[in-house]
């Protein structure tokens, strides 16, 4: 089985790669993400298409990062040159062909990130270990978002934060119906991204005081309105 996976896994798994971060499962990832490469390359344009629209509110999202900061599905790394000096990134990716292209990226990034196979929804970190985290345009397609929003909080310390840029479930009851009834089959088509999904709501119900602000972003789509800003831990009562 082990090296069924390892034949399924072609690009550059990293292990062990620092004292203080255990290595991702690949049983647990593998559970919750599947290939897919043809998504992956489409992906990959689409993006680079979409960054003359895109780099201001990225760049947003990244401004200002201190400490150890961990990217939630990283996909094709495109974030990673806007990191600003200083930060120590660590960066999660479980699909094997996003992932491959992602470690291209590490070399344009002005600061070390580290690439790590794993899933938002079994982080292999400490609890408390992260100063912030990034989430671009990736709650969408988590398969279990209630999961992923409680590895967040648990991974990151107190007075931390989560940046969020997302494409998000409309606040338009005609778009959102829309949104409910396209997401069975732009889910097919989109490696699992689900529309509709509140990615806002998810995250105050795991625990997070969230301040986003809604953005025009692109041409109409299933996938708008996007929404960015920050999300930090509720203080445990
Ligand atoms: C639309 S892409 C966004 C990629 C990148 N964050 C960006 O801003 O361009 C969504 C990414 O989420 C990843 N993903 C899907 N399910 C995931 C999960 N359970 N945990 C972590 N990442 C996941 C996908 O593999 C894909 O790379």
């Amino acid at each position: 089985m082990r090296s069924l996976i390892g034949a399924y896994l072609p690009y550059r798994l990293r292990e062990g790669f620092d004292d203080d971060l255990p290595h991702s499962s690949p049983a647990a990832t593998l559970r919750v993400v599947k290939a897919h490469p043809i998504f992956a390359r489409f992906y990959d344009r689409l993006a680079r298409a979409m960054w003359p629209k895109e780099v201001e509110h990225r760049t947003e999202l990244m401004a200002g990062l201190r400490g150890r900061v961990l990217e939630v599905g990283a996909g094709t790394g495109l974030n990673f040159q806007l990191y600003p000096e200083g930060v120590d990134v660590v960066a999660v990716e479980p699909e094997p062909n996003m992932a491959r292209r992602a470690v291209e990226r590490e070399a344009e990034a002005p600061v070390r990130v580290r690439l790590l196979r794993a899933a938002a929804e079994a982080l292999p970190f400490r609890d408390g270990s992260f100063d912030a985290a990034v989430l671009s345009l990736v709650f969408c397609s988590v398969l279990d978002a209630r999961a992923a929003a409680s590895e967040l909080r648990r991974v990151l310390r107190a007075g931390g934060e989560v940046r969020i840029y997302e494409h998000v479930r409309s606040e338009n009851p005609r778009h959102a119906w829309w949104q409910d009834r396209i997401t069975p089959i732009w889910r097919r088509i989109n490696a699992g991204c689900r529309p509709n999904r509140d990615t806002a709501a998810r995250l105050r119900a795991a625990g997070f005081d969230v301040e986003v602000r809604r953005i025009p972003i692109g041409p109409p789509s299933p996938a708008r309105p996007h929404i960015l800003g920050v999300a930090r831990p509720r203080e445990r009562g």
